[in-house]
């Protein structure tokens, strides 16, 4: 019994499936590090700051934004070197597979679908948000029936821009990931070109008394803080999903990885120092912090400019995150664990069919489900995937099948056990609700795995 759960794959039965794959390498270091910002920077930057600052860190928050930061790029790193030694489709499922054998690894997709799905619904629920400010800007108001998750006591049934946000964006996803990856980097320009408008013009209005107090809740509230901000690090991993399509991946993933990780960390610390630094923390509990406070200091024009392109922003980090979810289910198709026509590719290479399955399923979520009490198992499905990713290359090392040069974890065993230990910390910070809705989340996995997975699986062939 227990040999049978936890069968594992090979990395060279992985390497010949991925060598045989449908998909198309089309994809260099670049294009990955802009997909990884594509990912990455959303709500953590445009809406998070406010609440955070205002609540839990004050001007501090630029250390909980470190330490989030910290925790993702230790992990980044295990994913570099598990995504450059198997360059396969599946992300950390795929790793958990090669190290732990099937039924953890089936749990870390359930998590990884968990954590793409339930992002990307939220992140269109802020989208949904923003849109409505700017069109209110313009004196358009929609109508509140159709602008909010079914809440009947709020007038609210149904939050129309989230689903159409989430279905336009499958659309884009089934010309494939060249033509999305295109696009994808237009929005990115965008997005950072904003950003580093809001830098340029707000370094000009920063009153350093602002930034006293500067730690007003404590070390609590930077930890805290850095919880909850972690959230605007997710996605980076969603770039390893991109492996198979990848030219060169023992290169390129980890540059793509690490990259993104950096670029973002340094456009956040400067962000929120300035946030911080023109508008008085306590001011800041307001749903759209950045381009509040350009208004703060009259400058409406970059406060709308910086509303354009935080809608234009989150729409990447929608694409990548629903583009990992797809890729998972096409990792998972192909090994049997779900039904095979998730693995189904059309004439262009791409999943069109799963791509639907899951956009339609986040839409559901993202139309009627008030989500914001759902946010956190977002970070839960993200950490356990990030523990079996960190620990799993303490067993990646004791495989001498694996072909060399390729990107190393330094300071091997260390980093991996301290990544493994500070995610293993911050899941004990989660609430127990959390941890309850989760427990229901893998009792289902667990009972669909032995319906059916179990008894589909290619390694039952073998
Ligand atoms: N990191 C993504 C965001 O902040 C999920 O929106």
């Amino acid at each position: 019994m227990k040999h049978t759960l936890f069968r594992r794959k090979s990395i060279s039965q992985l390497l010949k499936a991925s060598g045989e794959a449908k998909l198309k390498r089309t994809l260099g270091s670049f294009d990955l590090v802009m997909l990884g910002v594509g990912a990455i920077i959303g709500t953590g930057i445009f809406i998070l700051p406010g609440t955070v600052a205002a609540t839990y860190s004050g001007p501090s928050i630029i250390f909980s934004f470190i330490i989030a930061g910290i925790a993702c790029a230790l992990a980044g790193m295990c994913y570099s070197e598990f995504s450059s030694s198997v360059p396969v489709t599946g992300s950390a499922y795929t790793y958990g597979y090669v190290v732990f054998g099937e039924i953890i690894a089936w749990l870390v997709a359930w998590a990884l679908v968990l954590e793409y799905g339930l992002a990307a619904a939220s992140v269109a629920t802020g989208w949904s948000s923003y849109l409505t400010t700017l069109l209110e800007g313009f004196n358009i108001s929609l109508p509140t029936a159709i602008s909010g998750p079914f809440n009947p006591a709020e007038g609210t049934y149904i939050n129309v821009p989230a689903i159409g946000i989430i279905l336009v964006i499958a659309f884009v996803l089934t010309f494939g990931i060249q033509e999305s990856a295109k696009l994808n980097k237009i929005m990115v320009f965008v997005k950072v070109g904003v950003i580093l408008l809001f830098i340029v013009v707000g370094i000009f209005y920063v009153q350093p008394e602002n930034w006293q107090p500067f730690m007003p809740f404590g070390v609590n509230g930077v930890f805290s803080g850095a919880a909850i901000l972690f959230f605007a690090y997710l996605g980076f991993d969603a770039v390893s999903s991109a492996a198979e399509e990848v030219k060169n991946p023992q290169r390129n993933m980890p540059i793509g990885i690490i990259g993104s990780l950096f670029v973002c960390t340094l456009l956040y610390v400067a962000v929120s120092l300035i946030l911080t630094g023109i508008v008085p923390y306590n001011n800041l509990n307001v749903s759209d912090p950045v381009s509040f406070a350009m208004q703060f200091i009259n400058q409406d024009w970059v406060a709308g400019m910086i509303s354009l392109g935080a809608i234009v922003g989150m729409m990447t980090v929608i694409l990548v995150l629903i583009y990992g979810g797809t890729r998972l289910l096409y990792a998972l198709g192909r090994d049997g664990l779900l039904p095979k026509w998730m693995s189904d590719v059309d004439k262009n290479q791409t999943p069109v069919k799963n791509t639907w399955f899951f956009a339609i399923l986040i839409a559901i979520c993202a139309g009627f489900i008030p989500l914001s009490k759902l946010a956190e198992l977002v970070n839960m499905g993200t950490l356990l995937a990030f523990t079996i990713v960190s620990i799993g290359i303490i067993y990646l090392r004791k495989d001498k099948t694996i072909p060399d040069g390729g990107f190393k974890v330094p300071f091997f065993p260390v980093l991996p056990i301290v990544s493994f230990l500070f995610c293993f910390f911050l899941i004990t910070q989660l609430s127990l609700e959390t941890w309850i809705t989760s427990s229901i989340w893998f009792a289902v996995g667990l009972l669909f795995y032995f319906g059916y997975g179990k008894n589909h699986s290619l390694l039952n062939r073998d």
